[in-house]
């Protein structure tokens, strides 16, 4: 009888892309889905460890699998991913019952990993970082959908202080392009409407001297993508000729997703960002200016150590200078192993919290502005899903990477229609399509 796989994703978009090699693998090992941890055969947790939140998340997780590995002892758990990594020790030590634990450079080592555990009862460990593994010739298995994410490079080379992902996923590498546009072209034929390139930092992306631009330009121009989103560029050598490029395509979508992390100098260079505030703010500019109707959003953390009052309202200051369309803020989580962990001027909780409020209540404020600014407009958006809210609307994205609802009329999931915005509530628009799907 075949035999079943469970797989519960956690993390960023990543990990996501990393779960869906993970599927293929299993699936070319005779594995079917199976979308119950009760009644599958091998049971994997794709990890996270970016803030300690994450990381309870899956240690909560982890002691609910326990209860079914008593009860069924031939199931197979399996830790991967960025956790793995970072507390392979904690986890053998807590979590005896884990059978294997692999890195997210491991991947490959699944067959030849289920096939040994049939007779051997010890955890398996592999969490070495490779310099070269790119998982170039493995295309994901994807759920039917709107989206494919496809990872253009792994790894990352930058350092900032407080990051765990320079641990956990090695050194930067990037995937050829060949490859990534074969995966793309079978993407289009298998229905996808949107590319998400992904990378930790794209615009690092080098395979042997093809750049991030010349990358996105190709892909750009194969038949039938609607949609093309990249993330997360990093501020830093951001180039001015992607820009461009994305201002030339229409499928290239009008949103970039630029992290600023911080508004103080100083605590930049504390966080080893390798940019000014005002340099962060003149790119902020210029994509504003090149690329027309552009959404930009940002990640911001609040109380890395040292960071003062005054450090604090410089990020505030500079919220409102940009004033980003939305931004994912976090308060500091200190990381072993990462520099900043050991700085010892480290914030209290309360006063991260209460900044973390103060950011949350300022970036609403933002995106609703931004948002109302848009009523009256016509948007070109992609059909997603029904809306949460109504079962008499849909709910599609902006190109800037907006929500926005409006009623379902004739539209169906993927169409792309031209939508007039309405109204703006809080993050999300809604709309009164025109009616006719658009050509993308
Ligand atoms: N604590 C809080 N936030 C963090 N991020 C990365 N590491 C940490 C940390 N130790 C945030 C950064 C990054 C995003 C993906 O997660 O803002 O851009
Ligand atoms: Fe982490 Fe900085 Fe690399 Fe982003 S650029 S993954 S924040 S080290």
């Amino acid at each position: 009888m075949k035999k079943s796989y469970f797989i519960q994703t956690y993390g960023c978009q990543m990990n996501v892309a990393d779960s869906e090699l993970i599927e293929k693998i299993l699936i070319d090992h005779g594995y079917h889905k199976s979308n119950e941890p009760q009644n599958a055969d091998a049971i994997f947790i794709n990890t996270c460890a970016i803030r300690e939140h994450a990381e309870q998340k899956v240690h909560s997780i982890l002691g609910r699998l326990a209860k079914i590995k008593k009860e069924k002892p031939s199931v197979l758990l399996g830790v991967v991913g960025c956790m793995a990594q970072s507390l392979k020790h904690d986890l053998l030590e807590k979590r005896p019952y884990v059978d294997i634990i692999l890195g997210p450079d491991s991947y490959r080592r699944l067959p030849q990993l289920l096939e040994r555990t049939k007779d051997n009862k010890n955890s398996i460990v592999d969490t070495k970082l490779s310099r070269f593994e790119v998982y170039d010739d493995l295309f994901p298995s994807r759920k039917e959908g709107i989206n494919a994410w496809i990872s253009i490079m792994r790894g990352c080379d930058k350092f900032c202080t407080f990051c765990i992902v320079p641990f956990t996923r090695g050194r930067e590498r990037s995937r050829s392009i060949v490859s990534i546009l074969n995966e793309a072209e079978v993407a289009v034929k298998q229905g996808f409407k949107e590319i998400t390139l992904l990378g930790q930092n794209v615009n690092s992306y080098n395979y042997e001297g093809m750049r991030f631009n010349q990358l996105i330009e190709n892909v750009a121009k194969i038949p039938g993508i609607d949609r093309i989103r990249f993330t997360s560029p990093h501020p830093n050598d951001f180039p001015l000729e992607l820009l461009h490029t994305m201002a030339e395509h229409k499928n290239i979508c009008n949103y970039v997703h630029l992290p600023m992390q911080s508004g103080s100098d100083r605590i930049l260079s504390r966080m080893n960002r390798d940019y000014s505030r005002q340099e962060f703010v003149e790119i902020a500019k210029r994509i504003r200016n090149i690329i027309p109707n552009v959404g930009i959003s940002t990640d911001i953390i609040v109380g890395f150590p040292g960071e003062t009052d005054n450090d604090f309202q410089e990020t505030m200051e500079t919220m409102r200078e940009i004033k980003f369309d939305s931004a994912y803020n976090f308060k500091y989580s200190p990381r072993r192993g990462t520099k900043a962990s050991e700085y010892d001027d480290q914030v209290d909780d309360y006063v991260k919290n209460e900044r973390l409020d103060q950011i949350i209540s300022l970036q609403k404020k933002h995106t609703l502005e931004r948002n109302l600014s848009l009523i009256g407009s016509t948007q070109k958006v992609l059909i997603e899903k029904e809306s949460k809210l109504s079962k008499d609307q849909w709910a599609g994205r902006t190109d800037s990477n907006k929500w926005i609802m409006f009623d379902k009329g004739d539209l169906n999931i993927k169409d792309m229609v031209e939508v007039k915005v309405i109204d703006a509530k809080g993050v999300t628009l809604a709309g009164r399509t025109l009616n006719v799907p658009s050509v993308a």
